[in-house]
Protein backbone atom coordinates (compact mmCIF):
# COMPACT_ATOMS: atom_id res chain seq x y z
CA UNK A 1 0.00 0.00 0.00
CA UNK A 2 1.47 3.32 -0.42
CA UNK A 3 0.61 5.93 1.97
CA UNK A 4 1.33 9.31 0.64
CA UNK A 5 1.19 12.80 2.51
CA UNK A 6 -0.10 16.12 1.20
CA UNK A 7 -0.57 19.51 3.04
CA UNK A 8 -3.78 21.00 1.64
CA UNK A 9 -7.17 19.53 1.44
CA UNK A 10 -8.01 18.51 -2.08
CA UNK A 11 -11.34 19.79 -4.11
CA UNK A 12 -13.63 17.53 -3.62
CA UNK A 13 -14.82 17.33 -6.88
CA UNK A 14 -11.14 16.39 -7.43
CA UNK A 15 -11.48 12.85 -5.35
CA UNK A 16 -13.54 11.27 -8.38
CA UNK A 17 -12.56 7.63 -7.21
CA UNK A 18 -11.28 8.39 -3.77
CA UNK A 19 -13.33 8.55 -0.18
CA UNK A 20 -12.42 10.85 2.26
CA UNK A 21 -12.00 10.43 6.01
CA UNK A 22 -13.16 13.32 8.40
CA UNK A 23 -12.61 12.74 11.95
CA UNK A 24 -14.86 13.80 14.87
CA UNK A 25 -14.54 14.68 18.50
CA UNK A 26 -15.85 17.61 20.14
CA UNK A 27 -12.72 20.00 19.58
CA UNK A 28 -11.58 18.25 16.32
CA UNK A 29 -14.62 18.27 14.59
CA UNK A 30 -15.65 22.30 14.74
CA UNK A 31 -11.75 22.95 13.19
CA UNK A 32 -12.65 20.38 10.61
CA UNK A 33 -16.57 21.67 9.66
CA UNK A 34 -14.74 25.31 9.28
CA UNK A 35 -12.15 23.95 7.37
CA UNK A 36 -14.17 22.25 4.82
CA UNK A 37 -16.91 24.95 5.09
CA UNK A 38 -14.72 27.00 3.06
CA UNK A 39 -14.06 24.87 0.08
CA UNK A 40 -17.10 22.75 -0.04
CA UNK A 41 -20.17 24.34 1.85
CA UNK A 42 -22.43 21.63 0.65
CA UNK A 43 -20.56 19.00 2.61
CA UNK A 44 -19.85 21.74 5.80
CA UNK A 45 -23.66 21.71 6.44
CA UNK A 46 -23.99 18.24 6.24
CA UNK A 47 -21.52 17.78 8.55
CA UNK A 48 -22.66 19.91 10.83
CA UNK A 49 -26.18 18.52 11.06
CA UNK A 50 -24.62 15.12 11.47
CA UNK A 51 -22.18 16.80 14.08
CA UNK A 52 -24.99 17.91 16.35
CA UNK A 53 -26.55 14.33 15.98
CA UNK A 54 -23.59 12.24 17.14
CA UNK A 55 -22.48 15.02 19.83
CA UNK A 56 -26.17 14.14 21.66
CA UNK A 57 -25.16 10.60 21.67
CA UNK A 58 -21.85 10.97 22.68
CA UNK A 59 -23.40 13.41 25.45
CA UNK A 60 -25.38 10.18 26.04
CA UNK A 61 -22.57 7.72 25.80
CA UNK A 62 -20.56 10.09 28.41
CA UNK A 63 -23.02 10.20 30.85
CA UNK A 64 -22.86 5.96 30.60
CA UNK A 65 -19.27 5.71 31.19
CA UNK A 66 -19.22 8.24 33.99
CA UNK A 67 -21.73 5.62 35.63
CA UNK A 68 -19.78 2.64 34.27
CA UNK A 69 -15.93 1.66 34.43
CA UNK A 70 -15.03 5.89 34.81
CA UNK A 71 -13.30 5.35 31.50
CA UNK A 72 -13.98 7.84 28.86
CA UNK A 73 -15.19 5.74 25.47
CA UNK A 74 -17.18 8.45 24.37
CA UNK A 75 -18.15 7.83 20.88
CA UNK A 76 -15.30 5.71 20.99
CA UNK A 77 -12.87 4.50 18.03
CA UNK A 78 -15.25 1.76 16.67
CA UNK A 79 -17.44 4.46 15.24
CA UNK A 80 -17.93 4.93 11.71
CA UNK A 81 -20.24 7.11 9.38
CA UNK A 82 -21.02 7.37 6.17
CA UNK A 83 -21.41 10.38 5.21
CA UNK A 84 -24.63 11.02 2.93
CA UNK A 85 -23.21 10.74 -1.17
CA UNK A 86 -26.94 10.74 -2.74
CA UNK A 87 -26.47 13.07 -5.47
CA UNK A 88 -23.04 14.47 -4.51
CA UNK A 89 -19.86 13.93 -5.96
CA UNK A 90 -18.00 12.13 -3.01
CA UNK A 91 -18.21 9.24 -0.39
CA UNK A 92 -17.25 9.88 2.98
CA UNK A 93 -16.67 8.07 6.47
CA UNK A 94 -16.86 9.65 9.62
CA UNK A 95 -14.55 8.42 11.97
CA UNK A 96 -15.29 9.30 15.81
CA UNK A 97 -12.71 8.68 18.93
CA UNK A 98 -12.58 9.70 21.84
CA UNK A 99 -11.40 13.01 23.82
CA UNK A 100 -8.19 11.44 25.27
CA UNK A 101 -6.45 9.16 23.02
CA UNK A 102 -3.34 7.21 23.27
CA UNK A 103 -0.66 5.80 20.77
CA UNK A 104 -2.54 2.25 20.69
CA UNK A 105 -6.24 3.94 20.62
CA UNK A 106 -4.84 5.79 17.59
CA UNK A 107 -2.74 2.69 16.15
CA UNK A 108 -6.24 1.07 16.58
CA UNK A 109 -8.13 3.76 14.94
CA UNK A 110 -5.70 3.54 11.80
CA UNK A 111 -6.29 0.01 11.51
CA UNK A 112 -10.25 0.26 11.90
CA UNK A 113 -10.54 2.48 9.00
CA UNK A 114 -8.10 0.55 6.92
CA UNK A 115 -9.56 -2.54 7.41
CA UNK A 116 -12.82 -0.79 5.80
CA UNK A 117 -11.59 0.94 2.81
CA UNK A 118 -9.94 -2.19 1.64
CA UNK A 119 -13.77 -3.72 1.93
CA UNK A 120 -14.82 -0.74 -0.63
CA UNK A 121 -14.23 -0.60 -4.04
CA UNK A 122 -11.85 2.43 -4.49
CA UNK A 123 -8.52 2.84 -5.56
CA UNK A 124 -7.23 5.86 -3.88
CA UNK A 125 -8.50 7.26 -0.48
CA UNK A 126 -8.01 10.85 1.56
CA UNK A 127 -7.83 10.93 5.06
CA UNK A 128 -7.61 14.66 6.67
CA UNK A 129 -5.78 14.80 9.84
CA UNK A 130 -7.07 16.89 12.65
CA UNK A 131 -4.54 18.95 14.05
CA UNK A 132 -5.23 18.01 17.74
CA UNK A 133 -4.70 14.99 19.73
CA UNK A 134 -4.21 12.31 16.65
CA UNK A 135 -2.50 14.84 14.47
CA UNK A 136 0.15 14.77 17.02
CA UNK A 137 0.39 11.19 17.08
CA UNK A 138 0.18 10.94 13.46
CA UNK A 139 2.73 8.31 12.89
CA UNK A 140 0.90 5.86 15.17
CA UNK A 141 -2.03 6.56 13.03
CA UNK A 142 0.41 6.08 9.48
CA UNK A 143 1.27 2.35 11.56
CA UNK A 144 -2.20 1.27 12.19
CA UNK A 145 -3.11 2.06 8.38
CA UNK A 146 0.26 0.05 7.28
CA UNK A 147 -0.17 -2.90 9.48
CA UNK A 148 -3.59 -2.80 8.64
CA UNK A 149 -3.75 -2.66 4.88
CA UNK A 150 -1.86 -4.97 3.70
CA UNK A 151 -3.51 -8.10 1.85
CA UNK A 152 -1.83 -11.07 0.52
CA UNK A 153 -3.12 -11.63 -2.98
CA UNK A 154 0.53 -12.99 -4.45
CA UNK A 155 -1.14 -15.91 -6.08
CA UNK A 156 -4.81 -14.76 -7.73
CA UNK A 157 -4.46 -15.00 -10.96
CA UNK A 158 -7.31 -12.70 -11.37
CA UNK A 159 -5.97 -9.64 -10.39
CA UNK A 160 -9.31 -7.96 -9.47
CA UNK A 161 -9.80 -9.92 -6.66
CA UNK A 162 -7.17 -8.35 -4.60
CA UNK A 163 -8.55 -5.05 -3.07
CA UNK A 164 -8.45 -2.42 -5.39
CA UNK A 165 -7.44 0.26 -3.47
CA UNK A 166 -3.93 0.99 -3.78
CA UNK A 167 -3.12 4.05 -2.19
CA UNK A 168 -4.07 6.74 1.25
CA UNK A 169 -3.54 9.62 1.13
CA UNK A 170 -2.71 11.54 4.37
CA UNK A 171 -3.70 15.30 4.46
CA UNK A 172 -1.79 16.73 7.13
CA UNK A 173 -2.50 20.55 7.53
CA UNK A 174 -0.35 21.56 10.23
CA UNK A 175 2.40 19.56 8.66
CA UNK A 176 1.55 16.68 11.26
CA UNK A 177 4.14 14.28 9.64
CA UNK A 178 6.51 13.46 12.10
CA UNK A 179 10.12 12.97 12.79
CA UNK A 180 9.21 9.24 13.54
CA UNK A 181 7.22 8.58 10.05
CA UNK A 182 10.35 7.25 8.17
CA UNK A 183 11.08 5.02 10.88
CA UNK A 184 7.47 3.96 10.78
CA UNK A 185 7.74 3.06 7.06
CA UNK A 186 10.75 0.92 7.49
CA UNK A 187 8.77 -0.91 10.45
CA UNK A 188 5.38 -1.76 8.47
CA UNK A 189 7.62 -2.81 5.65
CA UNK A 190 9.35 -4.99 7.62
CA UNK A 191 6.33 -6.61 9.68
CA UNK A 192 4.78 -6.94 5.99
CA UNK A 193 8.57 -8.79 4.96
CA UNK A 194 7.59 -11.30 7.76
CA UNK A 195 4.21 -11.78 6.63
CA UNK A 196 5.42 -12.45 3.29
CA UNK A 197 7.39 -15.10 4.41
CA UNK A 198 4.61 -16.90 6.24
CA UNK A 199 2.01 -16.45 3.40
CA UNK A 200 3.84 -17.83 0.35
CA UNK A 201 3.31 -21.45 0.16
CA UNK A 202 5.91 -24.22 1.49
CA UNK A 203 6.97 -25.34 -2.60
CA UNK A 204 7.55 -21.74 -2.99
CA UNK A 205 9.72 -20.87 0.40
CA UNK A 206 11.72 -23.77 1.25
CA UNK A 207 14.98 -23.13 3.47
CA UNK A 208 17.07 -22.31 -0.21
CA UNK A 209 14.81 -19.59 -0.16
CA UNK A 210 14.38 -18.78 2.86
CA UNK A 211 18.46 -18.65 3.13
CA UNK A 212 18.44 -16.37 -0.29
CA UNK A 213 15.81 -13.99 1.48
CA UNK A 214 18.54 -13.70 4.56
CA UNK A 215 21.23 -12.87 2.71
CA UNK A 216 19.66 -9.84 0.07
CA UNK A 217 18.17 -8.31 3.48
CA UNK A 218 21.63 -8.92 5.29
CA UNK A 219 23.12 -7.22 2.13
CA UNK A 220 20.87 -4.15 1.67
CA UNK A 221 21.74 -3.32 5.30
CA UNK A 222 24.67 -3.64 5.81
CA UNK A 223 24.77 -7.08 7.87
CA UNK A 224 27.15 -9.33 8.08
CA UNK A 225 26.20 -12.77 6.95
CA UNK A 226 26.78 -16.24 7.42
CA UNK A 227 24.96 -20.12 7.30
CA UNK A 228 25.63 -23.53 7.95
CA UNK A 229 24.62 -25.66 6.28
CA UNK A 230 24.55 -29.55 6.72
CA UNK A 231 28.06 -30.73 6.63
CA UNK A 232 28.82 -27.72 9.10
CA UNK A 233 26.13 -29.05 11.45
CA UNK A 234 27.83 -32.87 11.57
CA UNK A 235 31.25 -31.45 11.66
CA UNK A 236 30.43 -29.30 14.72
CA UNK A 237 28.46 -31.98 16.46
CA UNK A 238 24.98 -30.61 16.18
CA UNK A 239 23.15 -33.92 16.16
CA UNK A 240 19.88 -32.56 16.35
CA UNK A 241 19.37 -30.13 13.62
CA UNK A 242 20.64 -32.88 11.39
CA UNK A 243 18.62 -35.51 12.58
CA UNK A 244 15.08 -33.47 11.62
CA UNK A 245 16.79 -31.98 8.60
CA UNK A 246 18.00 -35.17 7.21
CA UNK A 247 14.54 -36.80 5.78
CA UNK A 248 13.84 -34.01 3.60
CA UNK A 249 15.16 -33.48 -0.17
CA UNK A 250 15.56 -29.73 0.67
CA UNK A 251 18.84 -29.04 2.34
CA UNK A 252 18.57 -27.18 5.65
CA UNK A 253 20.61 -24.09 7.01
CA UNK A 254 21.48 -22.14 10.17
CA UNK A 255 21.50 -18.88 8.58
CA UNK A 256 23.06 -15.64 10.59
CA UNK A 257 22.48 -12.34 10.85
CA UNK A 258 25.18 -10.12 12.71
CA UNK A 259 24.25 -6.23 13.36
CA UNK A 260 27.39 -4.88 14.97
CA UNK A 261 27.76 -1.30 16.06
CA UNK A 262 31.16 0.20 16.24
CA UNK A 263 30.77 0.77 20.18
CA UNK A 264 28.36 -1.81 21.90
CA UNK A 265 28.45 -3.12 25.26
CA UNK A 266 25.76 -6.00 25.01
CA UNK A 267 25.39 -8.86 22.79
CA UNK A 268 21.49 -9.81 21.94
CA UNK A 269 20.83 -13.29 20.19
CA UNK A 270 17.81 -14.11 18.30
CA UNK A 271 16.67 -17.38 17.69
CA UNK A 272 13.46 -18.10 15.00
CA UNK A 273 12.19 -21.30 14.14
CA UNK A 274 12.22 -21.55 10.44
CA UNK A 275 10.21 -24.69 9.94
CA UNK A 276 9.26 -23.98 6.29
CA UNK A 277 7.03 -26.93 6.33
CA UNK A 278 6.04 -29.47 9.48
CA UNK A 279 4.36 -32.75 8.10
CA UNK A 280 5.20 -34.38 11.86
CA UNK A 281 7.22 -36.56 10.51
CA UNK A 282 7.08 -40.34 11.20
CA UNK A 283 5.10 -39.02 14.00
CA UNK A 284 2.35 -37.47 11.33
CA UNK A 285 0.35 -35.00 11.87
CA UNK A 286 -3.56 -35.54 10.75
CA UNK A 287 -4.34 -33.98 7.87
CA UNK A 288 -6.84 -31.52 8.60
CA UNK A 289 -5.57 -28.15 8.80
CA UNK A 290 -1.55 -29.77 7.89
CA UNK A 291 -1.70 -27.07 5.31
CA UNK A 292 -0.86 -24.22 8.20
CA UNK A 293 2.38 -26.05 8.85
CA UNK A 294 3.55 -23.77 6.01
CA UNK A 295 3.50 -21.17 9.04
CA UNK A 296 5.86 -23.05 10.88
CA UNK A 297 8.80 -20.99 9.96
CA UNK A 298 7.40 -17.59 11.78
CA UNK A 299 9.42 -17.13 14.30
CA UNK A 300 12.35 -17.20 11.63
CA UNK A 301 10.45 -14.83 9.64
CA UNK A 302 10.04 -12.74 12.69
CA UNK A 303 13.56 -12.47 13.30
CA UNK A 304 14.01 -11.53 9.25
CA UNK A 305 11.49 -8.55 9.71
CA UNK A 306 13.29 -7.30 13.11
CA UNK A 307 16.84 -6.97 10.64
CA UNK A 308 15.39 -5.60 7.91
CA UNK A 309 14.84 -2.75 10.20
CA UNK A 310 18.27 -2.43 12.18
CA UNK A 311 19.59 -0.68 9.47
CA UNK A 312 17.46 1.94 10.42
CA UNK A 313 17.12 1.41 14.01
CA UNK A 314 20.65 1.66 14.83
CA UNK A 315 20.16 0.09 18.07
CA UNK A 316 23.55 0.49 20.84
CA UNK A 317 23.70 -3.24 20.90
CA UNK A 318 25.25 -5.77 18.99
CA UNK A 319 22.49 -8.01 18.05
CA UNK A 320 22.97 -11.58 16.24
CA UNK A 321 20.19 -12.94 14.59
CA UNK A 322 19.67 -16.78 14.09
CA UNK A 323 17.16 -18.61 11.52
CA UNK A 324 17.15 -22.10 12.02
CA UNK A 325 15.30 -23.48 9.17
CA UNK A 326 14.63 -26.57 7.80
CA UNK A 327 11.82 -28.89 6.23
CA UNK A 328 10.01 -32.06 8.92
CA UNK A 329 9.72 -34.74 6.17
CA UNK A 330 9.28 -38.34 6.03
CA UNK A 331 11.26 -40.22 3.76
CA UNK A 332 13.70 -43.80 4.12
CA UNK A 333 16.34 -41.33 6.11
CA UNK A 334 14.14 -39.20 8.28
CA UNK A 335 14.30 -39.78 11.80
CA UNK A 336 12.17 -41.98 13.88
CA UNK A 337 10.84 -42.48 17.50
CA UNK A 338 13.60 -44.11 19.77
CA UNK A 339 16.54 -42.29 18.06
CA UNK A 340 19.15 -40.82 20.43
CA UNK A 341 21.10 -38.10 19.06
CA UNK A 342 23.87 -35.10 20.70
CA UNK A 343 23.12 -31.67 20.89
CA UNK A 344 26.09 -29.11 20.53
CA UNK A 345 26.05 -29.21 23.60
CA UNK A 346 27.01 -32.25 24.23
CA UNK A 347 23.64 -33.65 26.02
CA UNK A 348 22.09 -36.82 24.60
CA UNK A 349 18.50 -36.74 23.37
CA UNK A 350 16.20 -39.03 23.00
CA UNK A 351 13.16 -38.63 20.06
CA UNK A 352 9.85 -39.87 21.92
CA UNK A 353 8.02 -37.87 18.63
CA UNK A 354 9.23 -36.87 15.60
CA UNK A 355 6.62 -33.43 15.74
CA UNK A 356 8.53 -31.95 18.78
CA UNK A 357 11.08 -31.02 15.92
CA UNK A 358 11.15 -27.52 16.68
CA UNK A 359 12.92 -28.10 20.32
CA UNK A 360 15.87 -30.24 18.60
CA UNK A 361 16.91 -27.75 15.53
CA UNK A 362 16.13 -24.81 18.20
CA UNK A 363 18.40 -26.80 20.97
CA UNK A 364 21.62 -26.83 18.47
CA UNK A 365 20.64 -23.17 17.60
CA UNK A 366 21.04 -21.73 21.32
CA UNK A 367 23.67 -23.81 22.05
CA UNK A 368 25.91 -22.78 19.38
CA UNK A 369 24.76 -19.34 19.67
CA UNK A 370 26.06 -19.64 22.97
CA UNK A 371 29.01 -20.80 22.62
CA UNK A 372 29.96 -18.59 19.68
CA UNK A 373 28.80 -15.18 20.42
CA UNK A 374 28.66 -15.11 24.44
CA UNK A 375 25.85 -13.10 24.03
CA UNK A 376 24.11 -11.05 27.17
CA UNK A 377 20.54 -11.93 26.73
CA UNK A 378 18.83 -14.54 24.31
CA UNK A 379 15.20 -14.22 22.28
CA UNK A 380 14.08 -17.51 20.97
CA UNK A 381 10.34 -17.23 18.66
CA UNK A 382 9.04 -20.05 18.14
CA UNK A 383 5.68 -21.64 16.64
CA UNK A 384 6.61 -24.25 19.20
CA UNK A 385 3.56 -25.88 20.65
CA UNK A 386 -0.09 -26.62 19.73
CA UNK A 387 -0.07 -26.76 23.79
CA UNK A 388 0.27 -23.07 24.23
CA UNK A 389 -2.31 -22.11 22.08
CA UNK A 390 -4.68 -24.54 24.35
CA UNK A 391 -3.82 -22.52 27.01
CA UNK A 392 -3.66 -18.96 25.51
CA UNK A 393 -5.75 -19.21 22.51
CA UNK A 394 -4.54 -16.66 19.51
CA UNK A 395 -4.06 -13.67 21.45
CA UNK A 396 -1.42 -13.79 23.71
CA UNK A 397 1.75 -15.18 23.09
CA UNK A 398 3.55 -17.91 25.77
CA UNK A 399 6.65 -16.50 27.61
CA UNK A 400 9.07 -18.41 29.54
CA UNK A 401 12.28 -17.31 30.78
CA UNK A 402 14.99 -17.75 33.05
CA UNK A 403 15.39 -14.19 33.93
CA UNK A 404 13.55 -11.73 35.57
CA UNK A 405 15.01 -8.25 33.98
CA UNK A 406 15.02 -9.63 30.60
CA UNK A 407 11.23 -10.80 31.24
CA UNK A 408 10.17 -7.45 32.04
CA UNK A 409 11.99 -5.75 29.65
CA UNK A 410 9.86 -7.40 26.89
CA UNK A 411 6.38 -6.96 28.95
CA UNK A 412 7.37 -3.42 29.03
CA UNK A 413 8.12 -3.35 25.29
CA UNK A 414 4.84 -5.64 24.32
CA UNK A 415 2.94 -3.35 26.14
CA UNK A 416 4.12 -0.21 24.18
CA UNK A 417 3.38 -1.83 20.79
CA UNK A 418 -0.11 -3.49 22.08
CA UNK A 419 1.13 -7.15 22.29
CA UNK A 420 -0.16 -9.62 24.75
CA UNK A 421 2.28 -11.69 26.18
CA UNK A 422 2.02 -14.39 29.09
CA UNK A 423 4.13 -15.98 31.80
CA UNK A 424 4.23 -19.70 32.01
CA UNK A 425 5.76 -21.31 34.65
CA UNK A 426 9.80 -23.43 33.96
CA UNK A 427 9.93 -24.86 37.24
CA UNK A 428 11.98 -27.80 38.00
CA UNK A 429 8.80 -30.11 37.85
CA UNK A 430 9.15 -29.79 33.68
CA UNK A 431 12.31 -31.29 33.80
CA UNK A 432 11.33 -34.40 35.72
CA UNK A 433 8.93 -34.41 32.51
CA UNK A 434 11.61 -34.94 29.88
CA UNK A 435 14.49 -37.34 32.00
CA UNK A 436 14.71 -39.89 29.26
CA UNK A 437 15.52 -43.85 30.47
CA UNK A 438 18.06 -44.07 27.76
CA UNK A 439 19.64 -40.44 27.05
CA UNK A 440 19.91 -37.20 29.30
CA UNK A 441 16.65 -36.24 27.65
CA UNK A 442 13.47 -37.12 25.79
CA UNK A 443 11.92 -34.45 23.60
CA UNK A 444 8.23 -34.61 25.03
CA UNK A 445 6.82 -34.73 28.52
CA UNK A 446 3.93 -36.34 29.78
CA UNK A 447 0.10 -34.65 28.19
CA UNK A 448 0.29 -31.92 30.32
CA UNK A 449 1.64 -28.27 30.55
CA UNK A 450 3.17 -29.03 27.01
CA UNK A 451 4.40 -25.67 26.03
CA UNK A 452 6.12 -25.54 29.65
CA UNK A 453 7.64 -28.39 28.62
CA UNK A 454 8.89 -27.28 25.49
CA UNK A 455 10.65 -24.69 26.53
CA UNK A 456 12.25 -26.43 29.76
CA UNK A 457 13.78 -28.40 27.19
CA UNK A 458 15.01 -25.66 25.84
CA UNK A 459 16.58 -24.01 28.96
CA UNK A 460 18.50 -26.73 28.88
CA UNK A 461 20.89 -25.50 25.44
CA UNK A 462 21.11 -21.76 26.90
CA UNK A 463 23.49 -22.77 29.91
CA UNK A 464 22.74 -19.52 32.36
CA UNK A 465 22.41 -16.65 29.68
CA UNK A 466 19.36 -14.36 30.59
CA UNK A 467 16.37 -16.07 28.16
CA UNK A 468 13.04 -15.25 27.10
CA UNK A 469 11.39 -17.88 24.71
CA UNK A 470 8.32 -16.82 23.37
CA UNK A 471 5.75 -19.48 21.73
CA UNK A 472 4.25 -17.81 19.00
CA UNK A 473 1.71 -20.92 17.85
CA UNK A 474 -1.34 -19.01 18.66
CA UNK A 475 -0.25 -15.43 17.74
CA UNK A 476 1.66 -15.89 14.68
CA UNK A 477 -1.18 -16.61 12.55
CA UNK A 478 -4.70 -16.03 11.64
CA UNK A 479 -5.24 -13.32 14.54
CA UNK A 480 -8.53 -12.51 16.50
CA UNK A 481 -9.81 -9.59 17.54
CA UNK A 482 -6.70 -7.55 16.62
CA UNK A 483 -6.82 -4.80 14.92
CA UNK A 484 -3.98 -4.00 13.00
CA UNK A 485 -3.37 -7.81 12.23
CA UNK A 486 -4.98 -9.59 9.43
CA UNK A 487 -7.66 -12.03 10.46
CA UNK A 488 -6.18 -14.83 8.00
CA UNK A 489 -2.81 -15.55 7.11
CA UNK A 490 0.95 -14.73 8.82
CA UNK A 491 0.92 -11.75 11.63
CA UNK A 492 4.03 -10.76 11.99
CA UNK A 493 3.94 -10.87 15.64
CA UNK A 494 7.06 -9.79 17.17
CA UNK A 495 8.74 -7.58 14.88
CA UNK A 496 6.90 -4.55 16.92
CA UNK A 497 7.93 -6.00 20.01
CA UNK A 498 11.33 -6.47 19.75
CA UNK A 499 12.12 -3.49 17.38
CA UNK A 500 10.53 -1.35 20.41
CA UNK A 501 12.97 -3.17 23.03
CA UNK A 502 15.86 -2.51 20.14
CA UNK A 503 15.02 1.21 20.27
CA UNK A 504 14.95 1.76 23.82
CA UNK A 505 17.64 -1.53 24.57
CA UNK A 506 19.34 -0.94 28.60
CA UNK A 507 20.49 -3.38 30.79
N1 LIG B 1 4.74 -26.70 14.82
C1 LIG B 1 4.15 -27.49 15.82
C2 LIG B 1 3.40 -26.67 16.85
C3 LIG B 1 2.05 -26.14 16.44
C4 LIG B 1 0.95 -26.96 16.48
C5 LIG B 1 1.90 -24.82 16.13
C6 LIG B 1 -0.29 -26.45 16.15
C7 LIG B 1 0.65 -24.31 15.83
C8 LIG B 1 -0.43 -25.12 15.83
C9 LIG B 1 5.21 -28.28 16.58
O1 LIG B 1 6.29 -28.67 15.84
C10 LIG B 1 4.51 -29.50 17.08
O2 LIG B 1 4.04 -30.23 16.27
N2 LIG B 1 4.47 -29.68 18.38
C11 LIG B 1 3.78 -30.77 18.94
C12 LIG B 1 4.53 -31.21 20.16
C13 LIG B 1 4.04 -32.53 20.73
C14 LIG B 1 4.40 -33.66 19.80
C15 LIG B 1 4.68 -32.73 22.07
C16 LIG B 1 2.38 -30.30 19.33
O3 LIG B 1 2.23 -29.19 19.81
O4 LIG B 1 1.44 -31.07 19.10
ZN1 LIG C 1 6.03 -30.54 14.81
ZN1 LIG D 1 6.80 -27.50 14.21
Amino acid sequence: MKISEVKSLPRLSDLDDSNLVVFYNKSDGVYLTADIAKKEPGLAKYLENFFKKITKRQEKQDKQDKQGDGKNNSLGIHDFFYVGSSGDSYQGLLAGYKKEIDNLDVLRLGAKIAKRMLKQDLTKSHIILPVGELGNKSEHFFEGLGLASYHFSHYYSDKNRAPKLKEIVLVSKGGASSAEMPMKRVLVDSVNIARDCGNIAGNDFTPSHFKKRCAQLSLAGGLKFSVLDEKDFKKLGMGCFQAVAKGSAEPAFLNIMEYKPTKFKETLLLVGKGLTFDTGGYSLKPAGSMEEMKFDMCGGATVVGVMNLIATLKPKVRVVAMVATAENMISDKAYKPGDIFTAYNKKTIEVINTDAEGRLVLADSLAYGVDKYKPTAIIDLATLTGACVVALGKGHTGLFSNSKKLTKLVQVAAKEVGEHVWPLPIDDAFQEEIKSDYADLKNVGSRWGGASTAAKFLENFVDKTPWVHLDIAGTAWDSKNVDFYPSKGATGVGVRLLCQMLKDWQW
